[in-house]
């Protein structure tokens, strides 16, 4: 297919972190368009119990952390690699009333200041997209060594998958994204990927999986639960 071959992520030679700072104070609004849909979705098929331990990948604005605290009686921990984030996190959390339930992690998904096996859930949503892919792989393995053995992951991404429809958006998708820059002066970073694949060549079992789509535009996310085997 023509347009079938967006592989990877183009970024400035100065890096992408700092877009994240810039943009932290107006990324609700990009969530509200996009990812809220897909993250409540999230919430449903994760299942969190009550005392299960979580880490959110790339918080963001920390709309996920709050809704985890609710679920949970344990500190939600979350790790961002954006200055910008983890303050407007840490807003959102203060004004629902749960910044005490949190602990925020300023630090960076592909080498993580913490120790193996701390967790039974650890929740990716909209990270994986956007990682330069030989950094796919990185991100992945380190989630797996983050979690306890037996303990499951999930996964939020957008994906090469779905038909009709989805399949037609994510072909625009796809066709606009080497434009963006000049029509918009800003390229999202975010791109369809081959979740199910990745997950599965980092030694994940994959669980459960489900196509839906972000809010607005239909275009196609997968999102995936698995799980890290007591052996691995
Ligand atoms: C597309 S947003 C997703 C936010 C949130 N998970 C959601 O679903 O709305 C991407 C977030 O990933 C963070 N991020 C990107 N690369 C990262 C990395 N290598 N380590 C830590 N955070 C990263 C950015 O700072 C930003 O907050």
């Amino acid at each position: 297919m023509l347009f079938e071959d967006v592989q990877d992520v183009i970024y400035p030679k100065s890096g992408y972190k700092g877009k994240y700072d810039v943009s932290s104070r107006y990324y609700h609004l990009i969530m509200g368009v996009f990812e809220i849909r897909p993250n409540t979705e999230v919430l449903e098929i994760a299942d969190i119990r009550e005392d299960e331990k979580v880490l959110d990948l790339a918080f963001g604005t920390g709309w996920l952390l709050n809704k985890i605290v609710e679920r949970t009686n344990t500190v939600v921990y979350g790790i961002d690699f954006s200055e910008g984030m983890c303050k407007v996190s840490m807003e959102n959390l203060e004004r629902n009333g749960n910044l005490d339930r949190t602990q925020l992690i300023l630090g960076d998904v592909l080498s993580m200041p913490i120790k193996d096996n701390s967790f039974d859930v650890v929740i990716g949503s909209f990270i994986l997209d956007l990682l330069p892919k030989n950094q796919i792989k990185v991100a992945l393995e380190e989630a797996k060594r983050v979690l306890k053995p037996g303990g499951r992951a999930i996964f939020v991404s957008m994906t090469k998958k779905g038909e009709g429809l989805l399949r037609s958006w994510r072909l625009i998708y796809e066709m606009m994204y080497p434009l963006w820059p000049t029509i918009l002066g800003y390229r999202p970073s975010s791109r369809p990927i081959r979740l199910s694949e990745e997950v599965a060549n980092a030694g994940f079992r994959i669980t459960k999986s489900k196509i839906t789509r972000t809010n607005f535009f239909p275009f196609p996310v997968e999102i995936i639960v698995c799980k890290k085997e007591a052996d691995s």
